[in-house]
C-alpha cells in the first residue's frame, strides 16, 4: 500500500508527457480518493518557474471536474510543489533530499515511500537514476523509479541503457510504463480468456484462422514531425503497445495472477514469435487529403524533405508453438487514417460446408477505444418465415452495458496505481524489453537502410496504403468494407 506521507516526485515537470498524462493521472487518482490526502507531489524540472506558474500549467489540463468535485482541484494542488533543478548535477538532487526529508521527519516516518517519476527524453534517464541513487534514495524504506518508453531505438540502445538502469534500480524498483497495459480493455483479455472455458475452447490453431491487432489515427504527426522522423511507426506503437497486446492475446494460461507469472508465460510467447520477413510487411506513408486540405507527412516543415519515414504498417507475424503454428497474427498501426479506433479481431474458421454454402465466418472483437466493446459476429435465423441467415452481433458495449457512474481510470490512473500497490503485472519486464527489440530490430535496419523499401503513399484520412485489402487476404483475413 501507499503510505500516508508518501512523496511522488514528477522529472521533467515542466513538459508535455507530465503535463498532458501524468498530472492529469494523478489528480484523477485523487479525485476518486486513491491518493492519501498527505501526500507530498513534487514537480521537478530546469525551468524556471514560481510554484504558481506551475500550478496554473498542470491544473489547466485536469481532467473530469465537476460542480460537486471542483473543491477538489485547489486540495490537489495543496498537495504539490515546484522544485527547480538540473538533471546532470547534484545540488538539485540534494536540495531534494533535504525537501523531501524534512517533510518525512515531520511526520516520524521511518520507512519512507518515494516514487520517481520520470516524464523525461530517455537521453537523461541514466543522469537522474545516478543522482537520485546518490542523494534522494532510501534504503529504509521503499523507492519506486517509473520509466516511460521510448526504451532506447533499438536492440543495442536499449541493452545499453539497462546497463546502465540495472546497477542502480533493481528491476523490483522499476517500472516500466507502456501505458497500454492500463487499458480496460487490455486488462480485461486475460479474465476473458481464461476466466470463460467457452473461449478457451476455440482460442487456438484448430478454430482460429486469422489474428488482427490494428490502431488507427485519424490524425498526422502534426507538431510532432520532428521526433516522429527518427522513430516511425514500428517503434512509436508496434515494437511496444501492440506487441504487448499480442502477447496477452497469444500467451499460454499463467499459474496465477502473481505478476511474474504473467510475465513469464508473455516472455515464452514472444520467443516463439517467428523473424519477420520481408515478404510479411506493408509500409506505408501519408500523403496529402484528397480534397488537398490536410498535409502530407513531407509537408511538415521538421521532417526531411526526401523522409522514407513509415507512418502505416501492417505486418504478419507467425508464432511457433502447439497452440499457434500456422495462424498469421497481423499487426497494422497508422496515422491519418479515416478513424481513430484501437481494436483485436479474431476470425474463427469457417462453418462447414454442406447445410450452409455461404455463411460468414465468426469473428470476436475487441474494441479497445473509443468506446470498449466485446462483440461475437454470429450467424443466425432471419426472424420470422425466412429461412435465411444473416449475420449478427452478441453485443456487450460498456456503454450501455455498465452505468456511467463506473470509473473506469485512463490508462495512467491505472498503471500509477498499481505502481503504488507495487503490483508489477502491468509494467514491462527487462527480458520482455530485450525480445521485442530483438524481434523489431533487423526489420527497422531493413527498412531504414539506403536500399530499404520506399512505404506507399496514402492518402490523408484514408483507410492506408491500397494493398491492405490483398495484405490481409494473404494473411487470412477477410476484409469486410
Ligand atoms: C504513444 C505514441 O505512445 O501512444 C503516440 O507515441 C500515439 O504517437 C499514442 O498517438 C496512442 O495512445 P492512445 O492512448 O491515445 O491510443
Amino acid at each position: 500500500r501507499f503510505g500516508d506521507y508518501s512523496t511522488i516526485v514528477v522529472f521533467g515537470a515542466s513538459g508535455d508527457l507530465a503535463k498532458k498524462k501524468t498530472f492529469p493521472a494523478l489528480f484523477g487518482l485523487f479525485r476518486e480518493g486513491e491518493l492519501p490526502s498527505t501526500i507530498r507531489i513534487i514537480g521537478y524540472a530546469r525551468s524556471k518557474l514560481s510554484d504558481e506558474d506551475f500550478k496554473s500549467r498542470i491544473s489547466a489540463n485536469l481532467k473530469g471536474v465537476t460542480n460537486e468535485n471542483k473543491h477538489k482541484v485547489q486540495e490537489f494542488l495543496n498537495l504539490c510543489s515546484y522544485h527547480q533543478g538540473a538533471y546532470d548535477q547534484p545540488e538539485g538532487f540534494k536540495d531534494l533530499e533535504t525537501e523531501i526529508k524534512k517533510y518525512e521527519d515531520k511526520h516520524s516516518i521511518t520507512k519512507p515511500d518515494r516514487l520517481f517519476y520520470l516524464a523525461l527524453p530517455p537521453s537523461v534517464f541514466t543522469a537522474v537514476a545516478k543522482n537520485l541513487k546518490e542523494h534522494v534514495y532510501t534504503k529504509e524504506g521503499r523507492v519506486r523509479l517509473v520509466v516511460e518508453k521510448p526504451f532506447g531505438h533499438d536492440l543495442a540502445s536499449s541493452r545499453e541503457l539497462q546497463k546502465d538502469l540495472a546497477p542502480l534500480f533493481s528491476e523490483n524498483e522499476l517500472y516500466r510504463i507502456d501505458h497500454y497495459l492500463g487499458k480496460e480493455m487490455v486488462k480485461n483479455l486475460v479474465v476473458l480468456r481464461f476466466a470463460n472455458e467457452v473461449m478457451g475452447a476455440c482460442w487456438n490453431k484448430n478454430y482460429v484462422r486469422s489474428v488482427q491487432i490494428s490502431f488507427k489515427e485519424a490524425f498526422g504527426t502534426e507538431g510532432r514531425g520532428g521526433y516522429f522522423d527518427d522513430v516511425g511507426i514500428i517503434r512509436d506503437v508496434m515494437q511496444n503497445h501492440l506487441l504487448q497486446v499480442l502477447t496477452l492475446l497469444a500467451m499460454e494460461r499463467p499459474v496465477s495472477f502473481d505478476p511474474e507469472a504473467i510475465r513469464d508465460e508473455k516472455v515464452k510467447v514472444l520467443k516463439a514469435i517467428g523473424d519477420i520477413e520481408t515478404d510479411d510487411i506493408l509500409l506505408g506513408q501519408y500523403g496529402k487529403s484528397e480534397d488537398g486540405t490536410k498535409p502530407g507527412y513531407l509537408d511538415d516543415e521538421t521532417v526531411k524533405s526526401d523522409s522514407k519515414c513509415v507512418t502505416y504498417a501492417a505486418i504478419g507475424l507467425q508464432i511457433h508453438n502447439e497452440r499457434w503454428e500456422g495462424v498469421p497474427f497481423v499487426m497494422r498501426a497508422g496515422k491519418a487514417l479515416n478513424e481513430s479506433k484501437v481494436e483485436i479481431r479474431i476470425q474463427f474458421k469457417p462453418a462447414s460446408k454442406g447445410m450452409f454454402n455461404s455463411v460468414e465466418r465468426n469473428e470476436l472483437v475487441m474494441r479497445i477505444q473509443p468506446d470498449e466493446a466485446i462483440y461475437l459476429k454470429i450467424n443466425s435465423k432471419i426472424p420470422g418465415i425466412s429461412d435465411q441467415t444473416s449475420v449478427t452481433d452478441l453485443d456487450m458495449t460498456y456503454s450501455k452495458r455498465y452505468s456511467k457512474q463506473f470509473w473506469i481510470p485512463e490508462a495512467y490512473e491505472s498503471l500509477i496505481r498499481d505502481c503504488f500497490l507495487g503490483n508489477h503485472s502491468n509494467f514491462v519486464r527487462d527480458d520482455e524489453l530485450d525480445i521485442s527489440w530483438k524481434l523489431f530490430t533487423p526489420l527497422l535496419e531493413h527498412i531504414e537502410s539506403k536500399t530499404g523499401p520506399v512505404p506507399e503513399s496514402y492518402p490523408y484520412g484514408s483507410k492506408g496504403p491500397k494493398q491492405l485489402r490483398s495484405f490481409l487476404n494473404k494473411h487470412g483475413y477477410v476484409f469486410e468494407d
